[in-house]
C-alpha cells in the first residue's frame, strides 16, 4: 500500500514539484499545507489534482501549538501517514514533533550535522569547504538533527558564490527527496 503523504510547505514548493514529478510507487501525495496562503507551491499542488489546502499561522499570533493543533487535526482527518517539510519556514514545537515522530521528514540544505540552520550556502564557503550538499532526515525537537535518511554531494568549485551553490544544491535535492521519501516509506 502507497503510503498517504503530507507535504508542507511556505513557498515556490520546487522540492515539492519533485516530490510530486518523481514516479510515486511507494507514495502518495494527497495533501499540500501551506502557512503562507499566496506561496506558489500551492498553485503546483493544485495543477498536479492534490488538495491544496492554506492554514495561514498569522491568526494564531504567538500560539505556535493552537495553530499547530488545527493543523494536525487536518492531518488525521486526512488519514496522512508521513509529513514531508519541504520549504516550510516554521520551527515546529515540541507538541506537534512528538506527534509526528518518526514519521515527519525534512530536506535541508546542506551536509548535516555541518551548518544546521541558515545560510547554509554562504556558511559553507567561509568555511572554505571543498564540498557541500544537502540532507533528508526525521525531525526531532532539536533542528536540523535528526537521524539521517540519505545525503548528496557535490564539489565546491573555486568561483562559486552562495547562489551558484544554492543552485546547484537545489537540483540535488530535487533527485535526493523523492528517493529518500520512497525508501522511508517502504521502510515503514
Ligand atoms: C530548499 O532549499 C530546502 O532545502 C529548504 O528550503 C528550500 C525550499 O525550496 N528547506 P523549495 O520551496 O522546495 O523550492
Amino acid at each position: 500500500m502507497k503510503k498517504r503523504v503530507a507535504v508542507l510547505i511556505s513557498g515556490r514548493g520546487s522540492n515539492l514539484q519533485a516530490l510530486l514529478d518523481a514516479d510515486q510507487d511507494a507514495y502518495e501525495i494527497v495533501l499540500v499545507v501551506s502557512n503562507v496562503p499566496d506561496a506558489p507551491g500551492l498553485e503546483r499542488a493544485r495543477a498536479a489534482g492534490v488538495e491544496a489546502i492554506a492554514l495561514d499561522h498569522k491568526p494564531y499570533g504567538k500560539n505556535r501549538e493552537a495553530f499547530e493543533r488545527d493543523l494536525d487535526a487536518l492531518l488525521v482527518e486526512r488519514k496522512i501517514e508521513i509529513v514531508a517539510l519541504a520549504g516550510f519556514m516554521r520551527v515546529l514545537t515540541p507538541y506537534f514533533v512528538n506527534a509526528w515522530k518518526g514519521r515527519l521528514v525534512n530536506i535541508h540544505p546542506s551536509l548535516l550535522p555541518k551548518y544546521p540552520g541558515v545560510s547554509t550556502h554562504a556558511r559553507a564557503l567561509e568555511a572554505g569547504d571543498s564540498e557541500h550538499g544537502c540532507t533528508v532526515h526525521l525531525v526531532v525537537e532539536e533542528v536540523d538533527s535528526g537521524e539521517i535518511l540519505g545525503q548528496a554531494k557535490m564539489d565546491i568549485r573555486a568561483d562559486d558564490t552562495a547562489e551558484t551553490l544554492a543552485e546547484r544544491v537545489l537540483t540535488l535535492e530535487h533527485e535526493l527527496y523523492p528517493r529518500c521519501l520512497a525508501d522511508f516509506a517502504r521502510s515503514l
